[in-house]
């Protein structure tokens, strides 16, 4: 703690609190925009946070992208956590297989002796197989795992490159656009003023379900998120920000 204090960062946090209208933050040194190692620091803050949070028994619900796969690969066993149940907070959202909810929350329930439980349900689905879907017993079941799920852990995007790296049709793209969109979280699209612009559909956790869900921790940093962690945050002021240097920065730059 000495160290951060020399470092600056708790200062950068106090500050952020201000900018961002947030209770909860923490920022560590360097920028995972410049420096890969940085998202697991992030990493290693996130499962610091989540250690003193979770509880005997809970369920943890987890997003893809490449910084929540930092933060699996920095778990370890707790003693005191005994029993945590990992599941997908939404479906696949177009991701590399190695950075897909399912694969990080089987990853984090080895890391931690733990369990997992996945979701089969690809993402572009007609609106016949969806609904058929949703009502297969498997799916179900792990759907009703994931709402009553007591931690929510997740990235956040810039808007355009999350789309981009998506392979978003036409018409979704031009309508991210048109809407100005700065922000992308569990596949949904933010502007500037943390108002919802466009929702990919796909089963899971919806936005307005982490109002009940007891511990929501979001995961970003570089200085080239801090107009989606901005916006993000508009509309979330109860969550944990974990962040890093070169966000927190440029967010209080702004
Ligand atoms: O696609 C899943 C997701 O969590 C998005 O909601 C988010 O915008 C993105 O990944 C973050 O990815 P990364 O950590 O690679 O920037």
């Amino acid at each position: 703690d000495v160290m951060r204090e020399v470092l600056g960062l708790k200062d950068l946090e106090k500050k952020l609190k201000h900018t961002l209208h947030i209770e909860d933050v923490i920022v560590v040194a360097g920028d995972s925009d410049l420096s890969p190692w940085v998202k697991k620091e992030m990493g290693r803050a996130c499962v610091a946070c989540m250690k003193e949070r979770l509880t005997d028994k809970n369920i943890v619900a987890v997003t893809g992208g490449t910084t929540l796969a930092a933060v699996a690969e920095m778990m370890t066993p707790d003693s005191k956590q005994s029993d945590v149940l990992f599941v997908p907070a939404r479906g696949g959202l177009g991701e590399d297989v190695k950075n897909q909810a399912n694969t990080i929350c089987a990853k984090m329930a080895e890391k931690t002796m733990g369990n997992y439980r996945l979701l089969h349900v690809p993402d572009h689905l007609s609106n016949e197989a969806y609904q058929s879907l949703i009502e297969e017993p498997t799916v179900k079941e792990v759907l009703q795992l994931i709402k009553s799920s007591s931690m929510v852990i997740h990235g956040i995007g810039d808007a355009i490159t999350m789309a981009e790296r998506r392979k978003t049709p036409e018409e979704d793209m031009e309508k991210i656009k048109a809407r100005y969109a700065v922000a992308e979280a569990f596949g949904y699209y933010f502007n500037q003023e943390g108002e919802v612009v466009h929702k990919v559909k796909t089963v899971g956790i919806q936005l307005e379900d982490l109002e009940h869900v007891q511990h929501v921790i979001a995961v970003a940093g570089g200085a080239s998120k801090a107009k989606a962690i901005k916006a993000y945050m508009k509309q979330a002021p109860h969550s944990i920000l974990i962040t890093d240097e070169g966000a927190a920065r440029a967010l209080i730059r702004e």
